[in-house]
């Protein structure tokens, strides 16, 4: 057993969540329901970003208060995750008392350590990336992300010595080459660094929503130095016990925050005289018709509403299934359906419902045992193998098509072997009972994603469905089913879809 501690970016509370957002919650639901699976001891963190420019016009704009505004956006980000079946051990608010110290502290230490120094900032800002531009980073006098006017700023600020770190960062880079997942992004950020690196401005006096800089009460911090501070909020940077889990951290994140990922944070970690993250796992962007999907680009699909028409399994499915974690993925419903018809009716669906129907038709709903005499388990074997590995690797899409692969070779072999003919119900039972072992299995492999299907294949087939919520390492060797029980005939797991207009 060992920790694993995996955080998501925290979500500006200047909107609604997006289907994009949920992107990255999804995925990291299922890498840590897969580690509580395996038995590590697991630390999911997420919360709300709710500092800074961007959020204090949202709510202006709505004539509401700060406080009003982030306490019922916070609150809508939270519902969406239960709608979306997300276990989450810890949902942070960057207004939160805990944050303020750890922020505060972890302040300290850098300008102890003589890494934060006092000067003038002048230059462009862009309130909806809450992100500075130099001259060359400028589009026709645009933000080169959101093509809106940048505001021009000159203030006494504090500034960040992320210059000094420019060769430490290259060296760890270098020395760990798995820090960045997928490599390529990696390859980004070593460029960022060899680009050159420019100290930051770290705190503002025009704006009061903020933390208070603790040396220093006219300033209050910038947004994105506070809130990447949250990871250490979250595993109680207060107390010395959050090392157990930093020496395991996973920041998964999109593509769009790298910089302050991957650069900025690893150096802020070293200035307070910590090990950078151990991994930061970097998600590509959901697209529709080729655009990112975004609050500030109009085209962002609800992800309650698409719940609510198809159910939170299939949603999870068709994202960690249709998109390799790194590349951007279109979004499309039709893709979305046809992933739900292919690989969950007529797949996993289809297996389950015929062999608890001839299990109940022909052998009196008596559950055979598995013997391994119809279906190849050293080939089982190695396709649990690939998938746990995938797992392990942060290969969603992977883990899932072995998985359909498996159920297609069981779907295949019932086809040849054609159960519902044969009259010896010894033999029956030894078809059957193979097939009950491939279904067990896949309910254990799918756990991570399909968080509702997934213990009722257990209970279609005799299980208790409480063995996925225990760790479960164990039950992923192949010719356990054991028989023996009494099964009949599952209600269809995957129904068929109604057509949208009818
Ligand atoms: O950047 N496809 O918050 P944010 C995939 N508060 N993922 C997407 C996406 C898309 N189209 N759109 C958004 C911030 N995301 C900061 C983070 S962390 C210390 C502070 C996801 O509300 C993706 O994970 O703009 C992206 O990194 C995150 O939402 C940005 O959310
Ligand atoms: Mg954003």
């Amino acid at each position: 057993m060992t920790e694993f501690f995996i955080s998501t970016p925290i979500y500006y509370v200047n909107d609604v969540p997006h289907l994009g957002h949920a992107y990255s919650m999804i995925n990291a639901d299922a890498f840590a329901r897969w580690h509580r699976g395996i038995g590590d001891e697991v630390y999911f963190l997420t919360g709300t970003d709710e500092h800074g420019q961007k959020v204090a016009d949202s709510a202006t704009r709505a004539s509401m208060s700060v406080k009003d505004w982030t306490d019922l956006y916070a609150q809508r980000f939270k519902d969406a995750w239960v709608k979306l079946g997300i276990a989450y051990d810890d949902f942070i608010r960057t207004t939160e008392k805990r944050h303020e110290v750890a922020v505060q502290k972890f302040l300290q230490a850098l300008y102890d350590n003589g890494y934060i120094y006092l000067g003038t900032y002048t230059g462009s800002y862009c309130v909806s990336c809450e992100a500075y531009y130099s001259p060359g980073d400028i589009v026709d006098g645009l933000c080169p992300v959101h093509r809106i006017a940048l505001t021009q700023m000159e203030e006494e600020n504090y500034f960040f010595r992320l210059s000094a770190f420019r060769e430490r960062l290259i060296e760890w880079y270098n020395e760990d080459p798995e820090a960045v997942f997928p490599d390529f992004r990696r390859n980004e950020a070593l460029s960022f660094i060899t680009g050159g690196l420019d100290d930051i401005s770290i705190s503002r006096t025009s704006i009061s929503w903020g933390i208070p800089i603790p040396w220093d009460e006219r300033h209050v911090c910038y947004v994105w130095f506070d809130a990447l501070i949250n990871y250490l909020t979250g595993i109680g940077y207060d107390a010395p016990g959050y090392q157990r889990f930093w020496q395991h951290s996973h920041h998964l994140i999109g593509k769009d925050i790298i910089r302050f990922h991957c650069v900025w944070w690893p150096a802020m970690c070293m200035a307070a005289g910590l090990k950078p993250p151990t991994k930061v796992l970097v998600h590509g962007w959901l697209l529709v018709e080729g655009a990112k999907m975004a609050k500030s680009g109009g085209n962002g699909v609800d992800p309650i509403e698409l719940v609510g028409r198809y159910g939170s399994d299939t949603v999870r499915y068709y994202l960690l299934r249709e998109h390799a974690l790194g590349a951007d993925g279109d979004f499309s419903i039709e893709a979305l359906e046809n992933r739900y018809n292919v690989d969950l009716a007529n797949n996993i669906g289809n297996l389950l419902s015929r062999v608890t129907n001839i299990v109940e038709k022909s052998l009196q709903g008596q559950a055979p045992p598995a013997t391994g005499r119809v279906l190849d388990f050293a080939k089982v074997r190695e396709h649990v193998g690939r998938a746990s590995r995938a797992w392990g690797a942060f290969a969603s899409a992977q883990a899932l098509e072995e998985v359909q692969s498996l159920v297609r070779m069981t779907n295949s072999i019932l086809e040849e072997r054609a159960p519902w003919k044969v009259e010896d119900t010894r033999e029956i039972g030894e078809i059957l009972g193979d097939a009950l072992e491939i279904l067990r299995l896949v309910a254990f492999l799918v756990s991570p994603v399909l968080v509702d299907s997934a213990p009722r294949i257990l209970q279609a087939i005799g299980i208790d469905g409480a063995s996925l919520s225990i760790p479960y390492a164990d039950s992923l060797e192949v010719g356990l089913y054991g028989g023996g029980v009494s099964i009949s005939k599952a209600p269809p797991l995957f129904p068929r879809l109604r057509p949208i207009n009818a």
